[in-house]
């Protein structure tokens, strides 16, 4: 996907002006939740403050809200985005102008190649300019998560929260003839009772995705009933979270915000604004230190009960290292006064990197998800059916199809023991950079020895293939072997850190994506893809046969990642490499959580958002607990 820093100039000069008119309006609480000025938020104390308004923080400060006695501040580095099209509406995506680029350090794995990748930079987070793919990891995540040492973590604990924050009431059922004709299929029991986040399924699909369908089953693929019941191996319908009575994104802002906005004095939120460091009394966390993300001038803001820290999978490492809390070394080369040596903060970097295969066909069917771009009649059609109906291919998320499948290393090939094999062979260490410390490499081969039990067993996917309809298909790479680092380089909270992912140093990798690179080959062999006359474009195609020609062209092509970097925080114990506890605490420090996807200790088998929703309403339960505030 192509990246494009930050956002354009002109939405920078309207949230000046913003910024300046509510500047002139500060200093009074206003009767509803609000985006607060900087000079506002300055002079107020919150029980509080969440750190990044994405998923999981505004999650947190909508159920912290709850409670009408407590006060919480959201600092996002992000805008309000303008609700354009490109945002609400699947067929017009993506909303590149809420995308933050970061340019990758050479991929030694990767033929040294500098990948530029992304995160989202807006208020909601990923969850405003993702591409809607709504799925839940495996049950088998959740439970080996547990086994690393983190009391309280399991599917089963973690079910009721799904069920919390995706309702089957906001779960909008297609119609029941479509969803026959189309092989959608649910299962009630777990879609959820009454949370805010609505979910569902377009209501049109592209011819060619019955190809597809019928493709993979006939290369033995099983359907399944409902990916989000914690075995997701097989085929189905790409849920999305699609508001079924508008067709729009249903995001974060909307869910965890607006939605709640007329309610709740007590929930500010000020956008546009960098958080750059956590302050302390000792090693108690007391507050933060922010600056406009455009630069200028610092401000603190003071938290009576905690600082929760939601800044995603790369920037939490950055925050933490700033504010002193990460690997000594790091931290003395920057002249950074240390708070707490936590080696791991920065470490297990991973993400679900991706190969994009181009397809050239003979005889594809037509309509298919190129014909947006390729006949303009059709787009115009299918945009004025949005317009007027909410139907047709403007419902389906644009590049993507409506279909996919997940694999375990089983399903993908027959050699799955002698990989597995392979994995356990050789030395943990070398999949980690050589300067990494023994606390983070005891922790890494924990993760290993589960991550190898998942290959060899079959509940837990490995992969996920996808046909777009058009010119291409993807592979996903879901369980990395390999870890990479995210390290400040500098103690201006503006700059990028250094992000290194390492994809593909671990050669098990490589191994895995051969396997899924020959299965994607053996789909489109199958009759019904053979018959749209499919034939590999270069760089690939029929001259790639033997795994080391393959592995060749990976090295070139795969893109380190899907914006789905987590696990820089991690939950473990410290012993084991760990940043927090299993209440997201950081360790050795009070009044402090890691509410993002950094606490993650490895990668699901779904796509990260639906956990971040479910795991957002866990820690809100905990610290409702902890400080015994009521609920609605
Ligand atoms: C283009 C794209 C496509 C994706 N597609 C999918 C998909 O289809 N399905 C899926 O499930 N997931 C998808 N993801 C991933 C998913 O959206 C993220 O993993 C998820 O949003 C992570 O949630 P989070 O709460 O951990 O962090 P985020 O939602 O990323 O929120 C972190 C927030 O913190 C802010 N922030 C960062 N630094 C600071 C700072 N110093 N001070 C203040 N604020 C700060 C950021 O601006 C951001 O808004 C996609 C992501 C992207 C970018
Ligand atoms: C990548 O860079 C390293 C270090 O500079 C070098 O040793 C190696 O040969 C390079 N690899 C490739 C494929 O160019
Ligand atoms: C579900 O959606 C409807 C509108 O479609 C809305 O009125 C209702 O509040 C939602 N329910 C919850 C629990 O959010
Ligand atoms: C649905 O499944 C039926 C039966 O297997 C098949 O004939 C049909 O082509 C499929 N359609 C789609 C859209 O997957
Ligand atoms: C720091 O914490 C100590 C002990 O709780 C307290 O007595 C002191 O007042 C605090 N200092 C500041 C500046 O908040
Ligand atoms: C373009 O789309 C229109 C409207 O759907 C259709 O009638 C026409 O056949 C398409 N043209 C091509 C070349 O596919
Ligand atoms: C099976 O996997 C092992 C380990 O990756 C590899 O060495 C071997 O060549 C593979 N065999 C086949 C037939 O692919
Ligand atoms: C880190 O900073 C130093 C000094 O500014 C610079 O020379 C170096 O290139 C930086 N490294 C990276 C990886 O950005
Ligand atoms: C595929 O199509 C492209 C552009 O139409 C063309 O340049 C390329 O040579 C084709 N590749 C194959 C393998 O047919
Ligand atoms: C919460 O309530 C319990 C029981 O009443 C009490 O022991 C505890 O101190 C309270 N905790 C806080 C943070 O107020």
């Amino acid at each position: 996907m192509l990246c494009q820093r930050d956002h354009s100039s002109r939405l920078q000069a309207l949230i000046s002006l913003l910024v300046a008119v509510e500047g002139a309006l500060a200093a009074f609480i206003p009767p509803h939740a609000s985006a607060v000025s900087y000079q506002e938020a300055e002079k107020n104390t919150y029980d509080f403050i969440v750190a990044g308004g994405g998923i999981a923080g505004l999650t947190v400060a909508d159920r912290l809200t709850e409670d009408p006695s407590v006060n919480v501040l959201v600092i996002e580095a992000g805008p309000f985005d303008q609700r354009e099209d490109s945002v609400l509406i699947p067929g017009a995506y993506p909303p590149f102008q809420y995308f933050n680029g970061l340019e990758s350090m050479p991929q030694k794995g990767l033929n040294n190649r500098s990948v530029d990748t992304i995160c989202a930079k807006v208020v909601g987070g990923g969850s405003v300019v993702n591409a809607m793919v709504y799925l839940r990891g495996d049950k088998a995540d959740y439970d080996d998560w547990g086994k690393l040492g983190n009391p309280g973590w399991s599917w089963d604990s973690i079910f009721p929260y799904f069920l919390k924050a995706s309702p089957q009431k906001n779960f909008t059922k297609p119609d029941s003839g479509f969803a026959t004709q189309a092989n959608i299929s649910w299962d009630d029991s777990v879609r959820g009772t009454s949370g805010p986040l609505r979910y569902s399924y377009p209501d049109y699909f592209y011819p060619g995705s019955a190809n597809w369908w019928n493709a993979a089953k006939s290369i033995g693929l099983p359907v399944v009933k409902d990916p989000e019941a914690g075995n997701n191996l097989g085929i189905f319908w790409i849920p999305s979270v699609l508001d079924a009575t508008t067709m729009t994104r249903s995001d974060a802002r909307i869910n965890h915000y607006e939605r709640v906005k007329a309610l709740r004095p007590n929930y500010h939120i000020l956008a546009s604004t960098t958080v750059s460091k956590i302050l302390f009394n000792r090693t108690r966390a007391i507050g933060v230190k922010y600056l406009p993300s455009a630069g200028g001038s610092s401000a603190n803001v003071y938290a009576t009960k905690e600082v929760i820290l939601a800044t995603g999978g790369i920037h939490t490492p950055q925050v933490l290292q700033l504010s002193g809390i990460g690997p000594r070394a790091l931290l003395d080369k920057l002249g950074i006064a240390i708070v707490q040596d936590l080696p791991g903060v920065g470490q297990n970097l991973q993400d679900q990197s991706t190969l994009t295969i181009g397809w050239n066909f003979t005889q594809n069917v037509t309509p298919n998800a190129g014909s947006l771009d390729s006949n303009a009649t059709y787009n115009a059609e299918q945009r004025a059916l949005y317009d007027t109906d909410r139907t047709g291919a403007y419902t389906i998320v644009r590049s993507l199809s409506t279909n996919i499948g997940q694999l375990s290393l089983q399903l993908v090939t027959s050699n799955y023991s002698a990989i597995a094999a392979e994995a356990r062979s050789r030395d943990p260490a070398a999949s980690l950079p050589s300067d990494g410390d023994p606390t983070v490499l005891k922790g890494y081969k924990k993760q290993r020895e589960l991550l190898i039990r998942q290959f060899e067993g079959q509940d837990a996917a490995v992969g996920t293939l996808h046909w777009g309809t058009s010119s291409s298909s993807l592979i996903y790479h879901l369980k990395p072997l390999s870890r990479g680092t995210v390290n400040i380089n500098s103690t201006d909270p503006l700059a990028s850190p250094v992000l290194d992912y390492r994809t593909a140093t671990d050669p098990v990798d490589l191994a895995v994506y051969v396997a899924l690179f020959r299965k994607n080959r053996e789909l489109f062999a199958a009759p019904d893809m053979a018959s749209l006359g499919p034939v590999e474009a270069s760089p690939f195609g029929a001259q790639l046969q033997t795994d080391e020609e393959i592995i060749a062209v990976l090295r070139q092509h795969i893109n380190p990642s899907n914006a789905h970097q987590c696990c820089t925080a991690a939950m473990l114990p410290q012993d084991l490499g760990g940043v927090v506890d299993s209440e997201w605490k950081v360790h050795g420090i009070q009044g402090l959580r890691v509410a993002d996807i950094s606490y993650w200790p490895f990668q699901t088998s779904g796509t990260p958002s639906a956990t971040m929703y479910a795991s957002g309403e866990k820690l809100a339960d905990i610290i409702k607990r902890d400080y015994n505030l009521t609920s609605l």
